[in-house]
């Protein structure tokens, strides 16, 4: 008899067949896609508390300067649409990074709809101004990397700005399903800038950087300038079209290896990136830092 399950090894319809090893490896991919949940928000939390107490505080102490001890420049005395422009984008890209992992959380939008809808309204307008701040560098001041980062990053801007609009267009309308699948989008595109260091710190460790040049234009940077958002973005469009399908055990447990050996290179990643660079920078920012 034909049994159909989900991924996550919920039953279609109850059968003999349905053994424990089916349930353990639906429980495994369960498990194992929590945790990597779980370490993505962790890490991107990092990312944005570390953008706004080294990026943005930069700003509030007028100390912009040391934003190119991050990326050379980013500030540039003489081209002041392109500092605010980049200056507001840095505010708004780490309210971000903070929010998103409350805004996705199930239990939060059934229980506390008035918090979901009120962060909701600053995650999107984070995200126009992140979106339209870091199209304004660009057209002012060009990107390090030259045309094709400028045009993988203007391409980023235009897709989030997007998603934005879509997004809280779609939830005042009360298109629910529609809204849900828009804020899945603007949330993998959020995560791209998080990603881009994340592919970059793993690059380094394991391939010694070959193809990154310090102007950003080698080919790996050429990749990379497209690469931190578009297959993000794939796994959505997947994920949100493809219907409740028949998994093997095989398959289940399978997933759940790669979902795993995922995890435990992000931990490693944010690790080494919290340690040497978030960390420093969060702790100074604090009171308690000095
Ligand atoms: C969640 C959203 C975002 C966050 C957290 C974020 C964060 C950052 C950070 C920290 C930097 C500094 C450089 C670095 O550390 O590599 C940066 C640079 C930049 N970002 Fe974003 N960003 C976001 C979204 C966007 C979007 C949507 C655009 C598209 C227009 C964009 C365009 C840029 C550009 C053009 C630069 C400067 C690159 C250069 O120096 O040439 N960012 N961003």
């Amino acid at each position: 008899m034909q049994v159909s399950e989900s991924i996550d090894g919920t039953i279609g319809s109850e059968s003999p067949s349905t053994t424990r090893w089916q349930r353990r490896s639906g429980s495994l991919f369960r498990w194992s896609a929590l945790t990597l949940g779980a370490t993505v928000w962790t890490s991107a939390l990092l990312f944005g508390l570390y953008i706004l107490a080294f990026y943005a505080a930069a700003i509030v102490e007028g100390e912009v300067q040391t934003w190119n001890e991050g990326l050379p420049g980013l500030y540039e005395p003489d081209k002041e649409a392109a500092t605010t422009g980049i200056g507001l984008h840095f505010a708004a890209g780490g309210i971000i990074l903070i929010l998103g992992c409350v805004q996705l959380l199930e239990n939060v939008r059934r229980r506390f709809l008035r918090l979901h809808r009120w962060l909701g309204h600053l995650y999107i307008g984070a995200s126009i101004v992140a979106a339209l701040g870091g199209l304004t560098f660009i057209a002012v001041n060009g990107t390090i990397g030259g045309t094709v980062m400028d045009i993988g990053f203007s391409l980023y801007g235009i897709l989030m700005l997007v998603a934005a609009i879509e997004t809280i267009r779609h939830a005042r309308a009360k298109r629910l399903s529609h809204h849900k699948v828009w804020a899945l989008r603007l949330f993998a595109l959020a995560i791209g800038s998080w990603l881009y260091r994340m592919d970059y710190g793993f690059w380094f460790m394991l391939a010694d950087g070959v193809g990154h040049t310090n102007d950003f234009r080698g080919p790996f940077d050429r990749v990379m300038a497209f690469f931190f958002y578009l297959p993000n973005l794939l796994v959505v469009e997947v994920w949100t079209r493809t219907p409740r399908l028949t998994y093997s055990p095989v398959t289940r447990t399978l997933a759940a290896v790669v979902l795993l050996l995922a995890t435990a290179f992000l931990v490693i990643g944010t690790y080494y990136f919290t340690k040497y660079e978030w960390g420093p920078a969060i702790v100074a920012w604090l009171p308690v830092g000095g």
